[in-house]
């Protein structure tokens, strides 16, 4: 067999010099011009960046023989090309060119425990010794529902392994107790990559239909237009359009499904009274609600932003956060909802299911790492972040404004307050990007994917690693104002 083009890193390796992030500059031998348009700020970083990831390029070239696309998941494709990681510690993560960054991704906001976090390493190395699966339950499943019960309101609870199963059984679930088969989505929503959900995530503006009646766009190839065709859309913070989509369907609507705190666009908070009226309208409707807390669940609070609303829902699907970096998700609901499963009524069934290595990280996180003392370390870390970003924003004058709730937060680039998907539609993504590479270049890796994702705060992340998300949008801030 041929050696392989791009030598796998062995135990026997050195590990690279860790090269930490500092403010972005260029690259020597980089183009010295001072850039006039966004899109040559986007270019100099682009340059800086693909300068320090010469690793990365190699192992994506080689990668891309056996891995469709050279990535594990679509959306690990970073622009200008995927960063290859070499593992995390506490706050930071390390790409396989020994560059340190702030992880302010946090795995698409699952890393909440940070990386390594003892109470997560203790609770998998004992469980991994004895025994990870059995299909059988386990005690630990019983303290992890106790907790969820505690945290969420709702009393039953069943286990999964990611976000989209949670969801698809949550849409199944408000089917097969109501006997109908439509069910109501909000436009710019994103619930996973199962069929029913996957209508009208990110569309085009060319597709999107009037505000009065959001088309139902599916969002990938694939999508079989009759499943398409029982996805009603609505606008987020829109109640008389949900109002309207009930009246037009009488007795057969099963239910909606929500982020309660929109967060795959940005953010976006739902309008006070929202979230209460959705619940009274649907229930008179004979319909029900399930809140998708798969990003907001312990991120928002220690209780989602069913805690921070007030507003508990017949059914809640969370993931992420809640395994501590281990792939795990739950499904909370009602005596009703969820007692449709109890009896019978409907079969919520996997493998893997509660798996005790699962539960093991999901006990550690939920009663050892997101306790009262770790929020509130993190809401003085977000209120430093808020204030240092804002300060900067406001110093060069910027449109822009800082969302976060919890441990969750963004940039937006636009002056204008974002109350639906419509909104964040106009805003200019360069920004973004451009914000993204500034901030990559300096040692802070944010989730990709631009305008769509927010930072996440770990329990493991302090003032230092603020600070360094603050200057280097400070020097971005600067750079955007000599545009002028
Ligand atoms: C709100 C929301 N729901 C569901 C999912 C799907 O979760 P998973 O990727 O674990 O399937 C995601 C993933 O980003 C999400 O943001």
């Amino acid at each position: 067999m041929a050696e392989p083009a791009v030598p796998m890193q062995s135990a026997s390796t050195p590990e690279p010099e860790v090269r930490v992030g500092a403010v972005p500059r260029p690259a020597p031998g980089s183009p010295a011009r001072a850039p006039g348009s966004i899109d040559e700020i986007i270019a100099v970083q682009e340059e800086i960046f693909c300068e320090r990831q010469h690793e990365s390029r190699r192992l994506a070239q080689r990668a891309g023989l056996t891995l469709a696309g050279g990535v594990t998941s679509s959306w690990q494709i970073t622009r200008p090309q995927p960063v290859w990681l070499s593992h995390g510690q506490g706050s930071k993560i390390y790409d396989v060119d020994g560059n340190e960054y702030v992880d302010l991704h946090g795995g698409y906001g699952a890393a909440l425990a940070g990386h390594g976090h003892p109470a997560i390493v203790d609770a998998v190395r004992g469980q991994v010794t004895l025994g990870t699966h059995f299909a059988q339950p386990t005690p630990t499943a019983i303290l992890v529902a106790e907790e969820l019960t505690r945290r969420f309101g709702l009393p039953l609870w069943r286990f999964a392994n990611s976000g989209t199963e949670a969801t698809m059984d949550a849409v199944h679930l408000m089917r097969s107790i109501t006997g109908r088969d439509l069910i109501i989505k909000i436009e710019g929503c994103y619930h996973g990559h199962h069929d029913s959900v996957q209508v009208s995530v990110c569309p085009e503006e060319a597709d999107i239909g009037p505000a009065r009646r959001p088309a139902q766009v599916p969002s990938s190839t694939g999508i079989p237009r009759a499943i398409v065709d029982l996805t009603l859309v609505a606008g987020f913070n829109d109640i008389d359009a949900v109002a309207r989509l009930l009246d037009e369907n009488p007795g057969r609507v099963a239910g909606m499904i929500i982020e309660p705190i929109m967060m795959n666009a940005g953010i976006i908070l739902p309008e006070p009274g929202y979230l209460a009226g959705l619940k009274e309208l649907l229930h008179s409707a004979g319909a029900l609600l399930t809140f998708d807390e798969v990003k907001t669940g312990l991120t928002a609070g220690p209780g989602g932003a069913t805690g921070v609303t007030g507003v508990v829902p017949d059914i809640i699907c969370l993931a992420k956060a809640i395994g501590g970096g281990v792939s795990v998700a739950a499904i909370g609901g009602t005596e009703e909802a969820m007692g449709h499963v109890a009896d019978g009524g409907y079969e919520m069934v996997g493998t893997f299911n509660g798996n005790p290595l699962a539960m093991a990280a999901c006990r550690a996180m939920l009663c050892e790492v997101a306790t009262p003392a770790a929020y509130q370390r993190i809401e003085a870390l977000r209120q430093r972040a808020v204030a240092g970003l804002q300060r900067e924003i406001d110093r060069n004058g910027l449109a822009a404004q800082v969302v976060s709730v919890g441990a969750k937060g963004c940039v937006v680039f636009t002056a204008e307050p974002v109350r639906d998907f419509r909104g964040f539609l106009g805003i200019d993504d360069s920004y973004s990007q451009a914000h993204w590479l500034y901030q990559h270049n300096g040692g802070v890796f944010l989730p990709p994917w631009g305008k769509i994702e927010q930072w996440l705060i770990s329990v493991q992340h302090d003032q230092a690693d603020i600070d360094r998300l603050v200057t280097n949008f400070a020097a971005f801030a600067a750079a955007l104002r000599s545009l002028g």
